[in-house]
C-alpha cells in the first residue's frame, strides 16, 4: 500500500465549475430542440457506471465477451508487435480488459506504464488501486478527464512508443462527424510509429443486435432511465422515471441502434438549476444514444485517411466484432 504513492498519480483535469457550464449548454440545447436528445455521457454517474458493468455481463450483450475473447487471443501478438509502450486507455472504467494487455507486456518483460482516462474519479481510484496491488511493477498516471481534454494534454511518453486503446466499440456512440474529429484528435496525440488499438462492433443481423439493447432482465432499461435521475441530481430536476419508458431499435439504414426514452403522457419537467421548463407530448421521445455498427472496409479507409494505418485486424469466427491495431504513419 505504501509504495502505491510512488507508483500512482491521479490528475484531475476537470474543474467542476467548468464541467458544469459545458454540460449545461449541452443539456439545454438537447432538450429544447426537436427531436429532443441528451448527450450519452450523462449515463455515467456512479449508478450508471455500475449498471453499465452489469450490461457487460448480460447474456444478450455479446459485445464485451466477444471483444474479450479476441483480446485474449491476440494480446501476446500485440505486445510483441508494439514492444515496450505506454498504454493510454480512453474510458477505462473498471480496466478489466486492460489486464489482458498488461499480462501480455508483463510476460514479455516489458516495462508497464498505464494512463487510464475516465470522467469518474471514483472508478479511476478503485480500478487503479486494484491494478497496483496485482502488478507490482506497474506505474499509473490516471487522468480524470473527458477524451478531448486528455488527448490535448497528453505529455510525451517516457517509453519508446505509445498505444492509445479505445475498446468496447465506444466509437459507435459518436455521430459520424464527431467520429471524424475524434480520429483527428487521436492522430494528433500520437507520434510517428505510435499505435492505436480500436475495438468496434460490426454490422450484423438485427435479431442479434436488438436483444443486446433490450435485455430480458431490464438492466439496459434501468441504465437508460437512470440518465433522468442523473439530470435531476445535477440540475435539480423533477423528471419522474415512472413516466418514461425505454425504447431501443436497430435502424438498418443508418446501421445504428437508437436508444430513446419515451414519455408516457403529456407532462412538463422543470430543471431548476437551468431555469428550464421542458414540455413533453404523449409518446414524444428523447434520443439518449446511438450505437453504430461498423463495416470493416469503410473503417479501414477512414483510419487510413487520418494517417492511422491498420497493421493487423482480428475478429471472432462469426465476424461480430473486430479489434484493429493501427500505426501512425507520418
Ligand atoms: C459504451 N457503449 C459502447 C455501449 C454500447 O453498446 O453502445 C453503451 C450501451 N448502451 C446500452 N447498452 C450499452
Amino acid at each position: 500500500m505504501k509504495d502505491f504513492k510512488k507508483r500512482l498519480c491521479i490528475e484531475q483535469l476537470l474543474a467542476t465549475t467548468e464541467l458544469k457550464e459545458v454540460n449545461s449548454s449541452d443539456v439545454i440545447r438537447g432538450l429544447t430542440q426537436l427531436p429532443k436528445t441528451l448527450p450519452a455521457k450523462y449515463f455515467y454517474d456512479a449508478r450508471g457506471s455500475q449498471l453499465f458493468e452489469e450490461i457487460c455481463n448480460l447474456p444478450e450483450y455479446y459485445l464485451t465477451r466477444t471483444e474479450t475473447a479476441i483480446l485474449r487471443h491476440c494480446a501476446d501478438e500485440i505486445a510483441s508487435l508494439t514492444g515496450a509502450c505506454e498504454l493510454v486507455e480512453l474510458g477505462s472504467g473498471s480496466s478489466t480488459k486492460t489486464r489482458i494487455l498488461l499480462d501480455a507486456y508483463n510476460q514479455l518483460g516489458k516495462p508497464l506504464r498505464y494512463l487510464p482516462i475516465d470522467v469518474s474519479e471514483s472508478i479511476l481510484e478503485s480500478s487503479t488501486h486494484a491494478l497496483l496491488a496485482d502488478y507490482p511493477c506497474l506505474q499509473i498516471h490516471g487522468l480524470v478527464s473527458t477524451y478531448e481534454i486528455a488527448l490535448e494534454k497528453l505529455a510525451p511518453s517516457p517509453l519508446p512508443t505509445r498505444m492509445i486503446c479505445f475498446l468496447g466499440s465506444t466509437l459507435g456512440n459518436f455521430h459520424p462527424q464527431e467520429c471524424d474529429i475524434f480520429l483527428l484528435q487521436i492522430a494528433k496525440a500520437l507520434q510517428k510509429g505510435d499505435y492505436f488499438l480500436l475495438g468496434i462492433d460490426l454490422h450484423k443481423s438485427k435479431e442479434i443486435i436488438e436483444p443486446a439493447y433490450n435485455d430480458s432482465q431490464g438492466v439496459t432499461a434501468a441504465f437508460n432511465l437512470n440518465i433522468l435521475n442523473h439530470l435531476n441530481w445535477r440540475f435539480e430536476g423533477n423528471f419522474d422515471t415512472d413516466e418514461f419508458e425505454h425504447w431501443a431499435f436497430y435502424n438498418q439504414e443508418l446501421r445504428q441502434i437508437e436508444m430513446h426514452l419515451r414519455s408516457k403522457r403529456s407532462q412538463t419537467v422543470y430543471l431548476r438549476a437551468l431555469d428550464l421548463k421542458v414540455e413533453f407530448s404523449p409518446g414524444e421521445t428523447i434520443q439518449t444514444e446511438i450505437s453504430r455498427k461498423f463495416d470493416l472496409n469503410i473503417m479501414y479507409s477512414d483510419l487510413q485517411k487520418r494517417g492511422l494505418a491498420p497493421l493487423k485486424v482480428w475478429t471472432d469466427t462469426k465476424q461480430w466484432f473486430a479489434l484493429l491495431l493501427c500505426q501512425r504513419q507520418t
